[in-house]
């Protein structure tokens, strides 16, 4: 059994005093069992959130990290800085970095291999754009945005690391894919492993992303092949991200 995984990436939001009020909130009503849950602050309030949540069971992860060792890469975060950090997953690949900073297939493998290198579980993010899916190829999509990562660091590798389909016309839109949309790709995207390696297929945590609410989190989770979410805009707000991880639990 998948044990079902909610994060919350709070991209760039938020301030010192916000991150208290919010994090006090999720400690005192989080669910006890059921899912693990994760947030993503931004970078510079790593450290504070992650002190925050120390002996509690939310798990801290980064919003992203350099493809690049240590050395002279001028404001560039290394996997072993988050790992020093405290982080234990980093998002790579999300649609904001490929849409809006150029991230293209083959850094995202990049980034993906160094997060594993360093000891992190890296997020892969997959989706197709709104034009994508009208043109009737998302399974081309995301199968080659999935099989860059594949190629570079064989299929082994996704036995420490989660998936996450998020469909870019869902994002922030308020826009959610069907469950049984999601479903289809989810299904795809574990077949696609499937075919390498069942064992890592069964074992691989594929979230669903792109406006999950409180109102539709219970639908999406139950699908066969969705195993939580990836959580924007709710979960700035307390009360939403923890009905969702209510729904995952
Ligand atoms: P959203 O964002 O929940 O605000 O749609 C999801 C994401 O970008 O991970």
């Amino acid at each position: 059994m998948r044990k079902k995984l909610v994060a919350g990436n709070w991209k760039m939001n938020g301030n010192s005093r916000q991150n208290a009020a919010l994090v006090e909130a999720l400690k005192a009503g989080l669910p006890l069992q059921g899912c693990e849950v994760v947030i993503c602050p931004p970078f510079p309030y790593l450290q504070q959130v992650g002190g925050l949540l120390n002996g509690t069971r939310i798990g801290l992860g980064a919003q992203s990290l350099s493809q690049y060792a240590p050395g002279a890469y001028t404001a560039e975060v290394a996997a072993e800085m988050l790992l020093d950090l405290g982080c234990k997953y980093v998002l790579v690949g999300h649609s904001e970095r490929r849409a809006l900073f150029g991230e293209r297939d083959l850094e995202v493998a990049a980034k993906f291999e160094r997060a594993l290198q360093a000891g992190l579980i890296p997020v892969l993010c997959v989706g197709e754009t709104l034009e994508e899916r009208q043109a009737g190829i998302t399974n081309d999509v995301v199968a080659r945005q999935l099989m860059a990562v594949v190629d570079r660091v064989g299929v082994a590798a996704f036995s420490s690391a989660v998936v996450a389909y998020e469909p870019v016309w869902a994002i922030g839109t308020g826009m959610t894919a069907t469950p049984a949309q999601a479903q289809a790709v989810h299904g795809q995207i574990r077949g696609a492993i499937a075919a390498l390696d069942p064992e890592v297929a069964q074992g691989l945590r594929i979230l669903y992303g792109g406006s999950v609410k409180a109102q539709n989190a219970e639908d999406l989770f139950s699908q066969a092949d969705i195993d939580g979410g990836l959580i924007g805009g709710a979960a700035l707000v307390a009360d939403d991200f923890l009905a969702i991880c209510r729904a995952a639990a």
